[in-house]
């Protein structure tokens, strides 16, 4: 899939793409901080775009109803092959798949939550564009959306330490928009957050 991003494989692919990530403070208090109070109930369905070797995607599924269902999308079939040896048997059932996150293999309303960290900046600006008509389309409505990206150190904050901290835009669906994250829709549903920074 040429032309789509930069897909992750070799030197920094699999299980080396962990220990890489990790170098970049990309571990599990990193994730934490990105998916907030977030869980999946009984028959809920998310998407994890860029999943990689899915450190957030089995994380959201060690909180998920045993009911709910997650997959993961990423160009390279080296992370996904790494992710798969992750799941653990004893959570909801989650599927990783080889694919572009601006043509994802899904019908329209599919999802309850679509979540991305880390990967958008892996792709040219015309993928991004695709991507968010995407997350619209197979996300329900009122279904939620973020993208948790690094935002660098934050010195002497007190409430992040570490690199990166986590920061990320959040939305809610509402008549076929992702909403930005100053309607009302999405103070509801993230009380107090901002789309600057997830404590
Ligand atoms: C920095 S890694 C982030 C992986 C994972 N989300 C994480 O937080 O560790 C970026 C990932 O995006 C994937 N990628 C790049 N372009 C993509 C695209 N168009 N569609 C799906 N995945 C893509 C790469 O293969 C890589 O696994």
């Amino acid at each position: 899939m040429s032309g789509k991003g930069r897909a992750f494989t070799g030197f920094f692919g699999g299980a080396r793409y962990d220990r890489f990530a990790a170098l970049f403070g990309m571990k599990a208090p990193f994730y934490r901080k990105a998916l907030g109070p977030l869980a999946l109930g009984a028959g809920e369905r998310a998407l994890d775009l860029g999943c990689g070797p899915g450190p957030m995607t089995v994380l959201l599924a060690s909180r998920a109803h045993g009911e709910a269902r997650i997959w993961g999308i990423d160009l390279s079939e080296e992370q996904l092959a790494h992710g798969r040896t992750k799941v653990d048997p004893s959570t909801c059932p989650v599927t990783f798949l080889q694919g572009s996150m601006d043509e994802l293999p899904f019908p329209d309303g599919h999802f309850d939550l679509v979540m991305t960290s880390m990967a958008l900046h892996e792709t040219p600006p015309p993928v991004r564009r695709g991507t968010v008509a995407e997350v619209a389309r197979v996300l329900k409505e009122g279904g939620s959306s973020f993208s948790s990206t690094g935002a660098g150190p934050a010195w002497g904050s007190g409430a992040s330490s570490g690199f990166p901290s986590a920061a990320g835009v959040r939305g809610t669906k509402t008549t076929g928009t992702t909403s930005t994250p100053d309607s009302v829709a999405n103070r509801d549903f993230f009380p107090r957050r901002t789309a600057t920074s997830i404590p």
